[in-house]
Protein backbone atom coordinates (compact mmCIF):
# COMPACT_ATOMS: atom_id res chain seq x y z
CA UNK A 1 0.00 0.00 0.00
CA UNK A 2 3.01 2.74 -0.51
CA UNK A 3 2.00 5.75 -0.81
CA UNK A 4 -1.81 5.19 -1.29
CA UNK A 5 -3.61 8.19 -0.85
CA UNK A 6 -6.51 6.90 1.59
CA UNK A 7 -10.29 7.39 1.15
CA UNK A 8 -11.60 10.83 1.88
CA UNK A 9 -7.98 11.94 3.31
CA UNK A 10 -7.94 15.41 3.81
CA UNK A 11 -4.04 16.70 4.74
CA UNK A 12 -3.47 19.86 5.17
CA UNK A 13 -2.13 21.66 2.02
CA UNK A 14 -1.00 25.14 3.06
CA UNK A 15 2.37 24.24 1.42
CA UNK A 16 4.27 21.51 -0.17
CA UNK A 17 6.19 19.68 2.91
CA UNK A 18 9.73 19.03 1.63
CA UNK A 19 10.23 15.27 3.58
CA UNK A 20 8.72 12.59 4.78
CA UNK A 21 7.12 12.69 8.83
CA UNK A 22 5.93 9.97 10.80
CA UNK A 23 2.58 10.21 12.38
CA UNK A 24 3.16 10.54 15.87
CA UNK A 25 0.06 10.20 18.15
CA UNK A 26 -3.69 11.40 16.91
CA UNK A 27 -5.17 14.21 18.14
CA UNK A 28 -8.55 14.76 20.21
CA UNK A 29 -10.64 14.95 16.94
CA UNK A 30 -9.20 11.91 15.17
CA UNK A 31 -6.71 13.29 13.24
CA UNK A 32 -2.94 11.96 13.07
CA UNK A 33 -0.66 14.55 13.52
CA UNK A 34 3.16 15.07 13.14
CA UNK A 35 6.26 16.42 14.84
CA UNK A 36 6.30 19.36 12.29
CA UNK A 37 2.13 19.73 13.29
CA UNK A 38 0.90 18.40 9.83
CA UNK A 39 -2.61 16.48 10.73
CA UNK A 40 -4.11 14.09 8.52
CA UNK A 41 -7.18 11.95 8.50
CA UNK A 42 -7.76 8.07 8.68
CA UNK A 43 -3.86 7.66 9.33
CA UNK A 44 -2.49 5.58 12.27
CA UNK A 45 0.73 6.67 14.45
CA UNK A 46 3.50 5.00 12.93
CA UNK A 47 2.29 5.74 9.06
CA UNK A 48 4.58 7.80 7.33
CA UNK A 49 2.98 11.27 5.54
CA UNK A 50 4.37 11.00 2.23
CA UNK A 51 5.78 14.79 0.64
CA UNK A 52 2.94 14.52 -1.99
CA UNK A 53 0.08 13.81 0.95
CA UNK A 54 -0.27 10.25 0.53
CA UNK A 55 0.30 7.63 3.65
CA UNK A 56 2.50 4.79 4.05
CA UNK A 57 0.35 2.60 6.33
CA UNK A 58 2.44 1.63 9.13
CA UNK A 59 2.46 -1.38 11.85
CA UNK A 60 -0.47 -0.09 13.54
CA UNK A 61 -2.87 1.10 10.51
CA UNK A 62 -5.41 -1.79 9.93
CA UNK A 63 -8.33 -2.08 7.23
CA UNK A 64 -11.42 -0.62 9.10
CA UNK A 65 -13.88 -3.49 9.54
CA UNK A 66 -16.94 -1.31 8.05
CA UNK A 67 -18.08 -0.65 4.74
CA UNK A 68 -19.24 2.67 5.49
CA UNK A 69 -16.05 3.73 7.26
CA UNK A 70 -14.76 7.25 6.11
CA UNK A 71 -18.71 8.17 4.73
CA UNK A 72 -20.20 7.65 7.93
CA UNK A 73 -19.60 9.80 10.51
CA UNK A 74 -20.34 7.45 13.51
CA UNK A 75 -17.01 6.09 13.47
CA UNK A 76 -13.48 8.44 13.39
CA UNK A 77 -11.10 5.84 14.18
CA UNK A 78 -11.37 2.50 12.72
CA UNK A 79 -8.01 2.32 11.15
CA UNK A 80 -6.17 2.08 14.51
CA UNK A 81 -5.21 -1.69 15.85
CA UNK A 82 -6.23 -2.00 19.54
CA UNK A 83 -2.96 -1.06 20.87
CA UNK A 84 -3.43 2.26 19.30
CA UNK A 85 -6.95 2.63 20.30
CA UNK A 86 -6.15 1.79 24.00
CA UNK A 87 -3.15 4.50 23.93
CA UNK A 88 -5.97 6.86 22.20
CA UNK A 89 -8.18 6.60 24.70
CA UNK A 90 -5.58 6.98 27.59
CA UNK A 91 -3.61 10.02 26.27
CA UNK A 92 -7.19 11.98 25.82
CA UNK A 93 -7.94 11.08 29.77
CA UNK A 94 -3.67 12.00 30.95
CA UNK A 95 -3.77 15.14 28.53
CA UNK A 96 -6.64 16.72 30.34
CA UNK A 97 -5.35 15.49 33.80
CA UNK A 98 -1.55 17.14 33.38
CA UNK A 99 -3.24 19.99 31.44
CA UNK A 100 -4.54 21.13 35.02
CA UNK A 101 -1.40 19.40 37.07
CA UNK A 102 -3.90 17.36 38.79
CA UNK A 103 -1.03 15.46 40.09
CA UNK A 104 -3.18 12.08 39.49
CA UNK A 105 -1.14 9.00 41.73
CA UNK A 106 -2.79 6.31 39.72
CA UNK A 107 -3.41 5.90 36.34
CA UNK A 108 -5.62 2.36 35.31
CA UNK A 109 -5.04 0.66 31.72
CA UNK A 110 -7.79 2.07 29.78
CA UNK A 111 -11.14 -0.45 29.41
CA UNK A 112 -12.53 -0.47 25.70
CA UNK A 113 -15.86 -1.36 24.89
CA UNK A 114 -15.66 -4.21 21.93
CA UNK A 115 -17.18 -4.62 18.62
CA UNK A 116 -20.95 -4.79 18.78
CA UNK A 117 -21.78 -4.16 22.14
CA UNK A 118 -24.21 -0.34 21.80
CA UNK A 119 -26.85 -1.04 23.82
CA UNK A 120 -28.49 1.99 22.71
CA UNK A 121 -28.14 4.28 19.10
CA UNK A 122 -29.59 7.05 17.39
CA UNK A 123 -29.88 6.82 13.97
CA UNK A 124 -32.31 9.02 10.91
CA UNK A 125 -34.34 8.07 8.98
CA UNK A 126 -35.63 10.13 5.68
CA UNK A 127 -37.76 9.50 2.88
CA UNK A 128 -37.94 10.98 -0.62
CA UNK A 129 -39.91 9.94 -3.70
CA UNK A 130 -40.94 6.66 -1.38
CA UNK A 131 -37.68 5.69 -0.97
CA UNK A 132 -36.76 5.46 2.57
CA UNK A 133 -32.95 5.75 3.95
CA UNK A 134 -31.82 4.73 7.60
CA UNK A 135 -28.77 5.81 8.86
CA UNK A 136 -26.48 8.07 10.50
CA UNK A 137 -25.08 11.86 9.08
CA UNK A 138 -21.82 11.96 7.02
CA UNK A 139 -19.01 13.91 9.04
CA UNK A 140 -19.74 17.57 8.72
CA UNK A 141 -22.77 16.71 5.88
CA UNK A 142 -26.65 16.83 6.75
CA UNK A 143 -26.53 13.96 3.88
CA UNK A 144 -27.23 10.44 5.31
CA UNK A 145 -25.28 7.34 4.91
CA UNK A 146 -27.65 4.01 4.94
CA UNK A 147 -26.30 2.02 7.07
CA UNK A 148 -26.22 -1.77 6.23
CA UNK A 149 -23.59 -3.12 8.87
CA UNK A 150 -22.33 -1.59 11.46
CA UNK A 151 -19.64 -3.16 13.68
CA UNK A 152 -20.53 -0.42 16.95
CA UNK A 153 -24.11 -1.21 17.71
CA UNK A 154 -25.76 -4.48 19.03
CA UNK A 155 -26.63 -7.07 16.06
CA UNK A 156 -30.24 -6.98 16.81
CA UNK A 157 -30.31 -3.67 15.71
CA UNK A 158 -28.61 -3.52 12.93
CA UNK A 159 -31.22 -6.69 11.89
CA UNK A 160 -33.94 -4.31 11.77
CA UNK A 161 -32.98 -1.87 10.01
CA UNK A 162 -34.29 -3.57 6.67
CA UNK A 163 -37.83 -4.90 8.26
CA UNK A 164 -37.95 -1.02 9.42
CA UNK A 165 -37.28 0.12 5.97
CA UNK A 166 -40.19 -1.40 4.65
CA UNK A 167 -42.54 -0.30 7.95
CA UNK A 168 -41.60 3.42 6.94
CA UNK A 169 -42.29 2.87 2.99
CA UNK A 170 -45.82 1.61 3.83
CA UNK A 171 -46.30 3.89 6.36
CA UNK A 172 -45.48 6.49 3.99
CA UNK A 173 -47.90 5.16 1.03
CA UNK A 174 -50.77 5.05 3.91
CA UNK A 175 -50.23 9.21 4.49
CA UNK A 176 -49.50 9.82 0.67
CA UNK A 177 -51.24 13.48 -0.33
CA UNK A 178 -54.16 13.80 -1.22
CA UNK A 179 -55.18 13.09 -4.95
CA UNK A 180 -55.65 16.30 -6.50
CA UNK A 181 -52.22 16.67 -5.45
CA UNK A 182 -50.67 13.31 -6.76
CA UNK A 183 -48.13 13.28 -9.86
CA UNK A 184 -49.12 13.97 -13.47
CA UNK A 185 -49.39 10.05 -13.79
CA UNK A 186 -51.78 9.59 -11.09
CA UNK A 187 -48.47 7.93 -8.79
CA UNK A 188 -48.83 7.54 -5.51
CA UNK A 189 -47.13 11.08 -3.93
CA UNK A 190 -45.20 9.70 -0.94
CA UNK A 191 -45.44 12.35 1.92
CA UNK A 192 -41.67 13.30 2.52
CA UNK A 193 -40.65 11.57 6.07
CA UNK A 194 -38.03 12.65 8.61
CA UNK A 195 -37.93 10.55 11.74
CA UNK A 196 -35.36 10.11 14.48
CA UNK A 197 -34.92 6.30 15.59
CA UNK A 198 -33.42 5.41 18.73
CA UNK A 199 -33.27 1.70 19.98
CA UNK A 200 -32.57 0.97 23.52
CA UNK A 201 -31.87 -3.26 24.16
CA UNK A 202 -33.76 -3.99 27.55
CA UNK A 203 -34.71 -6.71 29.39
CA UNK A 204 -37.39 -7.58 27.44
CA UNK A 205 -36.15 -7.27 24.14
CA UNK A 206 -35.50 -4.16 21.76
CA UNK A 207 -37.28 -0.67 22.64
CA UNK A 208 -37.81 1.49 19.55
CA UNK A 209 -38.49 4.95 19.45
CA UNK A 210 -39.57 6.87 16.66
CA UNK A 211 -40.00 10.75 16.71
CA UNK A 212 -41.60 12.77 14.51
CA UNK A 213 -43.25 10.15 12.05
CA UNK A 214 -47.01 10.59 11.35
CA UNK A 215 -48.65 7.63 11.75
CA UNK A 216 -52.55 8.42 12.50
CA UNK A 217 -55.51 5.80 11.29
CA UNK A 218 -56.31 2.29 12.05
CA UNK A 219 -54.63 1.03 9.03
CA UNK A 220 -51.20 2.66 10.39
CA UNK A 221 -51.38 1.27 14.24
CA UNK A 222 -52.30 -1.96 12.48
CA UNK A 223 -48.90 -1.97 10.32
CA UNK A 224 -47.10 -0.73 13.82
CA UNK A 225 -48.09 -3.87 15.72
CA UNK A 226 -47.75 -6.17 13.32
CA UNK A 227 -44.16 -5.19 13.19
CA UNK A 228 -43.76 -4.92 17.04
CA UNK A 229 -44.99 -8.67 16.73
CA UNK A 230 -43.13 -9.96 13.60
CA UNK A 231 -39.99 -8.59 14.74
CA UNK A 232 -40.20 -9.70 18.22
CA UNK A 233 -39.95 -5.94 20.45
CA UNK A 234 -40.31 -5.43 23.60
CA UNK A 235 -41.87 -2.08 22.69
CA UNK A 236 -42.51 0.62 20.08
CA UNK A 237 -42.90 4.47 21.15
CA UNK A 238 -44.09 7.35 18.70
CA UNK A 239 -43.69 10.87 19.32
CA UNK A 240 -45.72 12.28 16.73
CA UNK A 241 -44.49 16.28 18.08
CA UNK A 242 -47.25 15.93 21.27
CA UNK A 243 -44.83 13.53 23.69
CA UNK A 244 -43.77 9.70 23.47
CA UNK A 245 -46.11 7.38 23.11
CA UNK A 246 -46.29 3.46 23.61
CA UNK A 247 -48.32 2.03 21.00
CA UNK A 248 -47.09 -1.41 21.74
CA UNK A 249 -45.68 -3.12 25.37
CA UNK A 250 -47.13 -6.24 26.22
CA UNK A 251 -45.28 -6.24 29.41
CA UNK A 252 -43.65 -3.24 31.19
CA UNK A 253 -39.97 -2.20 29.74
CA UNK A 254 -37.05 -2.37 31.77
CA UNK A 255 -33.55 -2.08 32.32
CA UNK A 256 -31.20 -4.53 35.15
CA UNK A 257 -29.70 -1.71 37.35
CA UNK A 258 -27.68 -3.02 40.25
CA UNK A 259 -30.55 -6.34 41.84
CA UNK A 260 -33.19 -4.13 40.75
CA UNK A 261 -35.24 -4.31 37.36
CA UNK A 262 -36.07 -0.43 36.47
CA UNK A 263 -38.86 0.65 34.89
CA UNK A 264 -36.57 2.41 31.38
CA UNK A 265 -38.75 6.16 30.30
CA UNK A 266 -38.37 6.30 26.42
CA UNK A 267 -35.22 7.70 25.47
CA UNK A 268 -34.25 7.75 29.61
CA UNK A 269 -30.19 7.65 29.55
CA UNK A 270 -28.21 4.87 29.95
CA UNK A 271 -24.58 3.82 29.62
CA UNK A 272 -24.16 3.13 26.32
CA UNK A 273 -22.98 -0.14 26.59
CA UNK A 274 -23.26 -2.91 29.78
CA UNK A 275 -19.59 -3.52 29.91
CA UNK A 276 -18.25 -0.13 30.07
CA UNK A 277 -21.68 0.54 32.81
CA UNK A 278 -19.86 -2.39 34.36
CA UNK A 279 -16.28 -0.70 34.68
CA UNK A 280 -17.26 2.82 35.86
CA UNK A 281 -19.94 1.09 38.18
CA UNK A 282 -17.53 -1.42 39.46
CA UNK A 283 -15.15 1.10 39.98
CA UNK A 284 -17.74 3.35 42.22
CA UNK A 285 -18.11 -0.14 44.04
CA UNK A 286 -14.82 -0.59 44.73
CA UNK A 287 -13.65 2.98 45.84
CA UNK A 288 -16.69 3.85 47.90
CA UNK A 289 -17.04 0.00 49.63
CA UNK A 290 -18.12 0.72 53.01
CA UNK A 291 -19.29 4.35 53.02
CA UNK A 292 -22.41 4.65 54.52
CA UNK A 293 -24.13 7.33 53.48
CA UNK A 294 -23.60 8.42 49.58
CA UNK A 295 -25.09 11.02 47.53
CA UNK A 296 -25.44 9.94 43.94
CA UNK A 297 -25.46 13.24 42.07
CA UNK A 298 -27.00 13.16 38.56
CA UNK A 299 -28.11 9.95 39.31
CA UNK A 300 -30.51 8.97 36.28
CA UNK A 301 -31.86 5.40 36.65
CA UNK A 302 -30.30 5.07 39.43
CA UNK A 303 -27.03 3.08 38.21
CA UNK A 304 -24.84 3.88 40.59
CA UNK A 305 -27.29 4.58 43.23
CA UNK A 306 -29.02 1.19 43.11
CA UNK A 307 -25.76 -0.75 42.96
CA UNK A 308 -23.77 0.96 45.87
CA UNK A 309 -27.30 0.33 48.02
CA UNK A 310 -26.29 -3.18 46.66
CA UNK A 311 -23.21 -3.36 48.53
CA UNK A 312 -24.79 -1.75 51.86
CA UNK A 313 -24.42 1.91 51.51
CA UNK A 314 -27.87 4.23 52.19
CA UNK A 315 -27.44 6.32 49.18
CA UNK A 316 -29.57 9.70 48.03
CA UNK A 317 -29.99 9.47 44.39
CA UNK A 318 -30.73 13.10 42.30
CA UNK A 319 -31.70 13.96 39.18
CA UNK A 320 -33.15 16.53 37.41
CA UNK A 321 -35.22 14.47 34.62
CA UNK A 322 -38.47 14.14 36.19
CA UNK A 323 -39.53 10.86 34.35
CA UNK A 324 -35.98 9.24 35.19
CA UNK A 325 -36.32 10.56 38.55
CA UNK A 326 -39.72 8.65 39.06
CA UNK A 327 -38.65 5.31 37.61
CA UNK A 328 -35.67 5.57 40.44
CA UNK A 329 -38.04 6.10 43.03
CA UNK A 330 -40.29 3.31 42.31
CA UNK A 331 -37.73 0.53 41.55
CA UNK A 332 -36.25 1.39 44.71
CA UNK A 333 -39.34 1.53 46.45
CA UNK A 334 -40.87 -1.75 45.35
CA UNK A 335 -37.10 -3.44 45.70
CA UNK A 336 -36.94 -2.39 48.90
CA UNK A 337 -33.43 -0.97 48.61
CA UNK A 338 -32.42 2.27 50.85
CA UNK A 339 -31.58 4.38 47.89
CA UNK A 340 -33.68 7.98 48.25
CA UNK A 341 -34.69 9.67 44.85
CA UNK A 342 -34.76 13.43 44.72
CA UNK A 343 -35.86 15.50 41.84
CA UNK A 344 -33.90 18.52 41.60
CA UNK A 345 -31.97 20.50 39.00
CA UNK A 346 -28.07 20.37 40.26
CA UNK A 347 -26.52 23.56 37.76
CA UNK A 348 -29.68 25.77 39.55
CA UNK A 349 -30.11 24.77 43.04
CA UNK A 350 -27.11 22.34 43.53
CA UNK A 351 -26.54 20.55 47.45
CA UNK A 352 -25.36 22.85 49.47
CA UNK A 353 -22.61 22.42 52.75
CA UNK A 354 -25.07 21.31 55.08
CA UNK A 355 -26.47 18.90 53.19
CA UNK A 356 -23.35 17.77 51.66
CA UNK A 357 -21.73 17.30 54.96
CA UNK A 358 -24.53 14.33 56.05
CA UNK A 359 -22.66 11.91 53.07
CA UNK A 360 -19.32 10.47 53.58
CA UNK A 361 -19.19 10.16 49.73
CA UNK A 362 -20.41 11.08 46.82
CA UNK A 363 -20.68 10.25 43.05
CA UNK A 364 -20.98 12.83 40.09
CA UNK A 365 -21.82 11.83 37.02
CA UNK A 366 -22.85 15.06 35.03
CA UNK A 367 -23.41 15.81 31.53
CA UNK A 368 -21.18 16.92 29.11
CA UNK A 369 -20.93 20.55 30.42
CA UNK A 370 -19.70 19.01 33.64
CA UNK A 371 -20.68 20.08 37.13
CA UNK A 372 -19.22 23.14 38.11
CA UNK A 373 -21.72 24.78 40.51
CA UNK A 374 -22.35 21.47 42.46
CA UNK A 375 -18.33 21.04 42.47
CA UNK A 376 -17.77 24.83 43.62
CA UNK A 377 -20.28 23.68 46.98
CA UNK A 378 -18.09 20.60 47.63
CA UNK A 379 -14.97 21.90 48.02
CA UNK A 380 -16.40 23.86 50.95
CA UNK A 381 -17.89 20.53 52.49
CA UNK A 382 -16.81 17.82 54.61
CA UNK A 383 -16.96 15.30 52.23
CA UNK A 384 -14.04 12.54 52.15
CA UNK A 385 -14.66 10.23 49.32
CA UNK A 386 -15.63 12.00 45.58
CA UNK A 387 -15.99 9.51 42.71
CA UNK A 388 -16.41 11.79 39.68
CA UNK A 389 -17.93 9.56 36.35
CA UNK A 390 -17.04 11.87 32.94
CA UNK A 391 -18.28 11.99 29.64
CA UNK A 392 -16.33 14.70 28.56
CA UNK A 393 -12.31 14.95 29.74
CA UNK A 394 -12.03 19.02 29.82
CA UNK A 395 -14.86 19.88 31.58
CA UNK A 396 -13.84 16.98 34.26
CA UNK A 397 -9.99 18.30 34.50
CA UNK A 398 -11.75 21.77 34.66
CA UNK A 399 -13.95 20.60 37.84
CA UNK A 400 -11.03 18.24 39.20
CA UNK A 401 -8.95 21.38 39.51
CA UNK A 402 -11.16 22.94 41.77
CA UNK A 403 -11.34 19.95 43.94
CA UNK A 404 -7.69 19.67 43.81
CA UNK A 405 -6.87 23.01 44.76
CA UNK A 406 -9.54 22.66 47.82
CA UNK A 407 -6.82 19.87 49.07
CA UNK A 408 -8.49 16.36 47.50
CA UNK A 409 -5.92 14.06 46.13
CA UNK A 410 -6.72 12.86 42.96
CA UNK A 411 -6.09 8.79 44.14
CA UNK A 412 -6.92 6.96 40.66
CA UNK A 413 -8.42 7.84 37.11
CA UNK A 414 -9.75 5.24 35.23
CA UNK A 415 -10.04 5.78 31.08
CA UNK A 416 -12.99 3.98 29.64
CA UNK A 417 -13.59 3.84 25.68
CA UNK A 418 -17.59 2.67 25.34
CA UNK A 419 -18.33 4.89 22.20
CA UNK A 420 -15.50 2.22 20.18
CA UNK A 421 -13.42 3.80 17.52
CA UNK A 422 -15.21 7.42 18.28
CA UNK A 423 -13.27 10.19 19.76
CA UNK A 424 -15.60 10.33 22.62
CA UNK A 425 -13.99 9.37 25.65
CA UNK A 426 -15.19 8.63 29.10
CA UNK A 427 -13.25 8.05 32.79
CA UNK A 428 -13.97 6.84 36.57
CA UNK A 429 -11.59 8.90 38.86
CA UNK A 430 -11.35 9.09 42.48
CA UNK A 431 -10.81 11.84 45.22
CA UNK A 432 -9.57 12.04 48.80
CA UNK A 433 -9.83 14.49 51.15
CA UNK A 434 -8.53 13.47 54.96
CA UNK A 435 -9.82 15.23 57.23
C1 LIG B 1 -24.31 11.20 32.09
S1 LIG B 1 -25.95 10.99 32.61
C2 LIG B 1 -25.69 9.93 33.99
C3 LIG B 1 -26.90 9.24 34.53
C4 LIG B 1 -26.64 8.12 35.52
N1 LIG B 1 -25.63 8.47 36.49
C5 LIG B 1 -26.27 6.82 34.83
O1 LIG B 1 -25.11 6.41 34.91
O2 LIG B 1 -27.13 6.19 34.21
C6 LIG B 1 -26.28 12.56 33.31
C7 LIG B 1 -27.60 12.69 34.02
O3 LIG B 1 -27.68 14.02 34.53
C8 LIG B 1 -29.02 14.46 34.41
N2 LIG B 1 -28.99 15.92 34.45
C9 LIG B 1 -28.72 16.78 33.44
N3 LIG B 1 -28.76 18.04 33.88
C10 LIG B 1 -29.06 17.98 35.21
C11 LIG B 1 -29.24 18.98 36.22
N4 LIG B 1 -29.13 20.27 35.94
N5 LIG B 1 -29.51 18.56 37.48
C12 LIG B 1 -29.62 17.23 37.76
N6 LIG B 1 -29.48 16.28 36.85
C13 LIG B 1 -29.20 16.63 35.58
C14 LIG B 1 -29.48 13.86 33.10
O4 LIG B 1 -30.88 13.80 33.03
C15 LIG B 1 -28.82 12.47 33.16
O5 LIG B 1 -29.67 11.54 33.78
Amino acid sequence: MRGTRLRGLPVNAFETPPIAEEILRIAAKGDGVTASGRYAWGVAPGDILLPDGTVQPGPHHVTPPCRHFGQCGGCQLQQLDEESLANFVEARVANASSSQELGAEAFAPPHLSPPFSRRRASLRAESSGGRVVIGFREAKSHRLVEVTECHVMLPEFTALLAPLRKLLIKLGQGQAEPKGRRGAKGKHNHARMAADIEFAMTEQGVDLCIKGLKAEGLAATELLLDFARDNGLARIVLDQGYGPEAVWEPEPVTVRLGAVSVPLPPGAFLQATLDGEAALVGAACEWLEGAANVADLFAGLGTFALALAGQGSRVLAVEAARDAHLACKSAAERGLVPVFAMHRDLFRNPLMGAELDKFDAVVLDPPRAGAREQVERLVDSKVGRIVYISCNPSSWSRDAAMLVDAGYRLVEVRPVGQFRWSTHVELASYFIRDQ
